[in-house]
């Protein structure tokens, strides 16, 4: 035994080296069926799947440019991480764009700005920008709602994100007055750190599901009764990402926790069908919407995006004829996030944010509605110069999802759908979450939010007016093709965007339904 270890220790390194090449050639030629590329070329064929595997962090570390990156390019994400942690988010030298491209955005400036009054409410609260509108106001709803904040968290559930991830944004969004939509995972401990939440809930009822899978009245009036933090309720037909896609939560992801938050059973696989049970046509939306706002008390809204219109037109009618409807309607883009969806319905089902807003909005428009509701929306718009065109069109309001998961660390990864996010955001890995400091990452949420708004500000007041609320269709320019060249966005839209009623910024301030912490705004 003794000799046969000595001739193991006097084997050269070398010796072992070729000896585990050549099992691994082995194993490639003889044993392993799955890859022909290995089976071909034994031992080097190895190298490409290691390759293929580090080549989005390879491309986009060092090849991709700072522009051409999709869904966020590194100059959008730097800006995110630097407003963030409130470093310097200037770039010097100029812009690095082409800005005679097609669809490049411009917005026109006034000769001389609007010029703020020493006492005026953003001398004193410099990131004070809350919604020109009140939600259920028109429909007279018991607890109409002002968002105290125009920028805020659009919906992502707790399971698709984690729960340090939850507890940053909603602790975030406390910190600088916006508001946090649940997703349709339910209300869960997370989402109750102190900010406003809008509960939102989709085809699995989530949170206010029955035991046949329907919708419960009764759990949601338990809920919003027990929970005075949800300021409003969202429906949500659609998102672009994935409109009309039902989805299955596997029973072995369903933990007690989980369970408990849902309102489903553990372990038990949970189907979300691609359409509603508690209603299949507009009138019947029309009256679950009025049914929750009754029992409830709160301004009730819908989310979709947009492909056919025929259904928009039947529901602005019917709100003409009713003199009832949602209080706010969220658009989303073709282009928004999701958790995980098949790339056929993320790359084509659903108009992207532009085209269906403005087609969606001059339905409303026409029908004389919009003073009535508060619209919303969310399509990579978190950033400044996007919302104020999103503003122009008609938006009241903006979501983001992704942008604000990077203000608290995400890295554009993209693998949310294999629960292995490395920056702990979207994942239920309690390891890869412990890594998130929710206090520091909270602070990072609001600091973003309070720079998009003091930008925002700037580019207002640069455009002539006090509240983004006055942007209208003829301030922004866009570049159309080579015929055209140019053209404001009411040319191209064929639209006028409404008047939104606006005072000052001090009405808004004193607006006895403003949300958030009036101390904080
Ligand atoms: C991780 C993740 C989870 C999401 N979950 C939901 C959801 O539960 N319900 C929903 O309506 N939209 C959901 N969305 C879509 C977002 O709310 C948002 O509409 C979309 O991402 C566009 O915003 P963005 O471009 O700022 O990300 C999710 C998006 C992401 C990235």
């Amino acid at each position: 035994m003794e000799a046969f270890l000595d001739f193991l220790a006097n084997i050269p390194w070398w010796v072992w080296i070729l000896f585990f090449i050549l099992l691994v050639a082995i194993r490639d030629i003889f044993f392993q069926k799955a890859h022909t590329i290995s089976h071909n070329y034994p031992v080097v064929g190895h190298l490409r799947y290691w390759l293929e595997s580090i080549g989005p962090e390879m491309r986009q570390y060092f090849v991709a440019n700072n522009r051409e990156e999709l869904p966020f390019n590194r100059i959008e994400r730097s800006w995110i991480y630097a407003s963030a942690k409130k470093e310097n988010n200037y770039e010097g030298f100029g812009t690095d764009r082409d800005i005679y491209k097609h669809q490049h955005i411009f917005i026109k400036n006034a000769m001389i700005g609007f010029q703020s009054p020493k006492d005026h409410t953003n001398t004193k609260h410099p990131y004070f920008l809350p919604c020109a509108k009140v939600m259920g106001a028109y429909n007279q709803r018991k607890k109409p709602y002002r968002p105290a904040s125009i920028i805020n968290v659009s919906a992502m559930s707790f399971g698709s994100l984690s729960a340090a991830a939850i507890e940053s944004l909603n602790a975030g969004v406390e910190k600088c007055g916006a508001y946090h939509n649940t997703g349709e995972g339910g209300l869960s401990p997370y989402h109750k750190q102190g900010g406003d939440v809008i509960f939102h809930f989709g085809t699995g009822y989530f949170g206010v599901r029955s035991k046949d899978g329907g919708f419960s009245m009764d759990k949601l009036k338990v809920l919003v009764d027990e929970n005075p933090c949800i300021k409003a309720i969202e429906i949500k037909l659609s998102q672009g990402a994935k409109p009309g896609k039902g989805g299955v939560l596997p029973g072995s992801k369903i933990t007690p926790e989980l369970a408990e938050i849902r309102g489903v059973e553990v372990g038990v696989d949970v189907i979300s069908p691609p359409t509603h049970k508690a209603f299949s046509t507009i009138p019947e939306l029309m009256d679950l919407i009025e049914s929750i706002a009754e029992e409830t008390g709160l301004p009730v809204g819908i989310k979709g995006a947009v492909g056919k219109v025929d259904q928009w037109q039947e529901l602005a009618d019917l709100m003409k004829k009713t003199g009832k409807g949602p209080d706010f309607i969220t658009i989303d883009g073709g282009e928004g996030g999701t958790g995980a969806a098949p790339p056929s319905f993320a790359d084509h089902v659903s108009l992207p944010w532009s085209y269906g807003f403005t087609s969606v909005y001059k339905i409303f428009l026409d029908h004389g509605l919009t003073e009535r509701i508060v619209f919303i929306g969310s399509g990579k718009l978190g950033f400044p110069g996007k919302a104020a065109m999103a503003f122009a069109m008609g938006a009241d309001c903006i979501n983001v999802a992704r942008e604000a998961m990077m203000s608290i660390g995400c890295i554009q990864a993209q693998v949310c759908h294999t629960n292995r996010c490395p920056a702990g955001v979207a994942t239920q890995s309690k390891w890869r979450q412990s890594g998130i400091n929710v206090p520091l990452k909270s602070d990072r949420l609001a600091q973003y939010f309070n720079t998009f708004k003091k930008e925002f500000l700037e580019i207002t007041h640069a455009a002539g007016y006090e509240h983004p609320c006055q942007f209208h269709m003829e301030d922004i320019q866009v570049n159309v093709d080579d015929d055209y060249l140019s053209s404001d966005i009411r040319k191209i839209y064929k639209y006028q965007k409404d008047k939104v009623p606006f005072t000052s910024m001090q009405d808004l301030y004193q607006c006895e339904h403003l949300g958030g912490k009036k101390e904080l705004n």
